[in-house]
């Protein structure tokens, strides 16, 4: 079987364990967590990073630590993952959704301004499957409506918006390290900010919101979300070698796109828009209506075949638990619909060989024969 992603951990990863387990530093205390924290913010060109336990928890703190009045509502993209969701309702607001643009699957910007009312407080952008969100369109509406913007960059780390690295876009922003991500620490995430309250309140979140002068009185509910010190060494080594990650993942894109160009019934991942080239987190493929067969199809069949793949997300505001709840009871989304039902993504972790891309390139034309 090849799988659908396996990481690359050849670098100082063994190393800086090796250090990590000598000295006795295992968890959050240690060192690694903050060198982790400076670097990954220095290279995002943040001035704070703090470092989490994974992505949904970065997005959990991030939401919380912005106190908008219960209520709010925040504007995302339907297509993305349910950890985006999730974030905004536990912190008491209100989740919005907008369709996918077509052609780069992330949130359609051109809906954003329709959807801005009285309670509107935040947008959520989330960059999906390798390409950014418009952020320029994003960063004027918000500013011309006084609104925060949460950014997710999960997908993005090493991508760029207009020159400007993903991750340094948000009021406050956040990555996840989970190991299909360009930088992994097993389990991981961080939230990045310039603002220092933003990132003090986040600090305090993570590590149940203990007092410095009383530590075992509190005022206010916190988490544990704190990242231990043998993550961080893994994520220290990893990021030395974010370069070469996102150049390999480029690489893999282009090769998937001249082995697949020729499949007329496929669609295929956008090269570049005006403002950014894909980095091909994942390599996602979208049936074309006149194939007769579905995703979850097509992924079976794929799977018989050897070829490991992933669904597309499944949109938001058709997730029972949410509806449930009464959200979203009057949305529609129909290109959010549609990428769920007629896309998934190959292979395409950092391990990916050529002669892999191949095989699943000849895989998929069996598929569609
Ligand atoms: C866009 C996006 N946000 C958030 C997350 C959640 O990250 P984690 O799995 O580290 O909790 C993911 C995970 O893949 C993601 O793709």
């Amino acid at each position: 079987m090849i799988p659908v992603n396996e990481p690359l951990l050849d670098g100082n990863e063994e190393k800086y364990l090796v250090e990590a387990i000598r000295t006795g530093w295992i968890s959050s205390e240690g060192p690694a967590v903050r060198k982790f924290e400076e670097a990954f913010a220095q290279r995002t060109g943040r001035k704070f990073g703090v470092a989490v336990c994974n992505g949904t928890a970065a997005l959990e703190a991030a939401v919380l630590a912005l106190r908008l009045p219960p209520g709010s509502e925040v504007i995302l993209p339907s297509f993305t993952i349910i950890s985006c969701a999730s974030a905004i309702v536990r912190a008491g607001l209100v989740p919005v959704v907008v369709d996918s643009d077509p052609s780069t699957w992330n949130m359609d910007t051109g809906q954003i301004e329709r959807n801005i009312g009285p309670k509107t407080k935040a947008i959520m952008a989330v960059h999906i499957y390798g390409l950014p969100v418009d952020m320029r369109a994003v960063l004027e509406l918000a500013r011309r409506h006084g609104l925060a913007v949460i950014e997710d960059a999960a997908e993005a780390i090493g991508q760029t918006c207009d020159g400007v690295a993903c991750g340094a876009l948000g009021t406050i922003s956040t990555v996840s390290f989970y190991p299909n991500k360009h930088v992994t620490t097993g389990e991981g995430g961080m939230i990045l900010t310039d603002d220092e309250e933003l990132a003090e309140r986040c600090r305090s979140l993570r590590n149940l919101c203990f007092q410095p002068g009383r530590r075992f009185v509190h005022e206010e509910l916190g988490f544990n979300y704190r990242m231990t010190n043998v993550q961080a060494s893994i994520g220290l080594a990893q990021l030395e070698r974010l370069d070469e990650f996102v150049k390999k993942k480029r690489a893999i894109g282009d090769t998937y796109n001249s082995l697949l160009s020729g499949f007329g019934q496929l669609e295929l991942p956008l090269a570049s828009t005006d403002y950014a080239q894909n980095i091909y987190w994942v390599y996602g493929i979208v049936l074309k209506d006149e194939v007769p067969f579905d995703a979850e199809t097509a992924m079976k069949r794929l799977s018989k075949m050897g070829v490991g793949t992933r669904p597309f997300f499944w949109p938001m505001h058709e997730q029972p638990v949410l509806r449930r709840m009464g959200f979203f009871q009057n949305s529609h989304c129909p290109v959010a619909e549609r990428l769920a039902r007629r896309g998934f993504y190959l292979p395409s972790g950092l391990a990916l060989t050529r002669e892999q891309a191949k095989t699943v390139a000849k895989s998929v034309e069996a598929l569609l024969a």
